[in-house]
């Protein structure tokens, strides 16, 4: 970080402080407070990070206003059109475009990790069938720690990029056992000469009792959503694996503790609960009784794949995944799909209404994805892990930029404490 060529002054009980002022590339600057505990004895208080920032990085930009999502400066919209999921990874984990050869040397490795240790499949069969496959996930991944030793130590650059590719081939394998296993059907083992996408939907949908061939458009449709996906900067997952890494856990572990996190409702769970949503909606004309509720505070009930922390005019992955849904379906042939129908009467509905307008709430990644997925045959229990997949690559370049960091600190917020003063104990007789 460049030394701060302005300050911002502090004043507190008669006394002041000066506070850096940094300028990142992009963006708002940003207050560097790391001295003010030291200095003035006081702690700052934003709970939810909606004013801090906890890292420097260079991975992945997002202004929220302009609806805009840069991957190493590259726009979302150009990526999703032009380039691919492994060759976006390509970018995230090294910073630049690849070139064929080195493209071709990524995939490559990648495809020489594909398959699973034999005898992970053994952990598979200890969960019960009917386990959500995110479940299966967050254990399986964590056991990888106990299968490849070989890259473990987070101080060897070699270990941390055996580690990194190796996530990145294997979780498609894994989500795509996850799901084998809940549905009582066979493993199907990764076949390299399929793209990354392409043996995903493989290793899902084949069955060794017939030949199953890719198609095309979902191949490209399934990519596509990996892109859309793929990273977007200190989010709750990421933030996750990283403070689980900042203390040196080794990376299976960290990646496992961001599928956990991703999980949730508020974050990658989102698009299962979207569908279902719509789902439950069901029809058109019940969209205003919804809306009603989503209003209504007492309620409890939120529009599920609408809102996001930092995207306060569109979300442009939603942009690219309506586009797709619409591409998606018209291919397949399902034409007039009630879903399809609800959500966008949803989202016609919901951006004229003042309360949505004033609170900016707009759809976001996941209001669209699941329509898609679901047309593709999975399971609504499937689309998180699917969501897992393709972010995984976002949580290990942000990994490997923070162990790369020198200077890296473990991460350990402090707190407004509102509990009792020290008190002398009683014995359980005199209570
Ligand atoms: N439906 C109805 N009201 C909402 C919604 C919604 N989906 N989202 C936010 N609000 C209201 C909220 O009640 C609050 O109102 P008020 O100011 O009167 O208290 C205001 O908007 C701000 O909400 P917030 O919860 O303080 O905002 P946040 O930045 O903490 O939360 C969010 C962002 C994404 C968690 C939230 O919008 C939400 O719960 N959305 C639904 C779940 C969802 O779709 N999540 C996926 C996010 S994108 C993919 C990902 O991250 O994985």
């Amino acid at each position: 970080m460049a030394d701060a060529k302005r300050t911002a002054t502090l004043t507190l009980d008669g006394k002041s402080y000066d506070l850096p002022v940094h300028s990142p590339t992009l963006g708002p600057d940003v207050l560097d407070i790391r001295k003010l505990y030291a200095e003035a004895d006081v702690f700052t208080f934003d709970p939810g990070f909606t004013s801090t920032a906890a890292c420097e990085s260079a991975i992945t930009y997002i202004d929220g206003d302009k609806g805009e999502l840069l991957h190493r400066g590259y726009p979302i919209e150009q990526l999703a059109a032009q380039s691919s999921y492994l060759e976006l990874c390509y970018l995230l984990l090294y910073g630049e475009l690849p070139n064929s050869a080195q493209l071709s040397d990524f995939k490559g490795r990648v495809t020489r990790h594909t398959m699973v240790h034999e005898q992970m499949h053994n952990f598979f069969r200890g969960f019960r069938r009917d386990s959500h496959p995110m479940a299966t996930m967050v254990g399986v991944v964590g056991a990888m720690s106990a299968f490849y030793h070989d890259s473990l130590d987070i101080n060897d650059p070699w270990q941390r990029e055996v580690a990194a590719i190796r996530m990145v081939a294997k979780l498609p394998t894994i989500a795509a056992m996850a799901y084998k296993y809940s549905v009582g059907q066979p493993f199907v083992y990764p076949k390299n000469a399929l793209s990354y996408a392409g043996n995903f939907l493989h290793m899902c949908f084949a069955v060794p009792a017939e030949d199953y061939v890719v198609n095309p458009v979902l191949e490209k449709a399934m990519d596509r959503i990996m892109m859309l996906h793929a990273d977007h900067e200190q989010n709750a997952s990421t933030s996750t694996v990283r403070l689980a890494g900042s203390s040196g856990a080794n990376p299976f572990a960290c990646i496992a503790a961001g599928i956990a996190c991703l999980w949730g409702p508020a974050h990658g769970g989102a698009n299962q609960a979207c569908l279902e949503m719509l789902k439950e909606i069901g029809t058109v004309d019940r969209i205003p009784e919804f809306v009603a509720k989503a209003k209504d505070k007492n309620s409890g009930f939120r529009l599920m794949g609408f809102g996001h922390r930092v995207y306060k005019n569109f979300d442009p992955r939603a942009t690219v995944m309506k586009e797709s849904a619409d591409e998606v379906l018209d291919l397949l042939g399902v034409h007039d799909n009630p879903l399809l129908q609800v959500a966008k009467e949803l989202e016609r509905i919901a951006l004229s209404d003042e309360y949505f307008i004033s609170k900016k709430l707009y759809p976001n990644v996941d209001f669209y994805s699941g329509i898609i997925l679901e047309a593709m045959g999975f399971p609504t229990s499937m689309f998180t892990p699917i969501f897992a997949i393709s972010r995984t690559v976002g949580w290990i370049a942000q990994w490997k930029e923070m162990i790369g960091e020198t200077n890296q600190k473990i991460g350990r917020p402090r707190q407004l404490y509102v509990g009792e003063t020290q008190r002398d104990y009683v014995d359980i007789s005199q209570r």
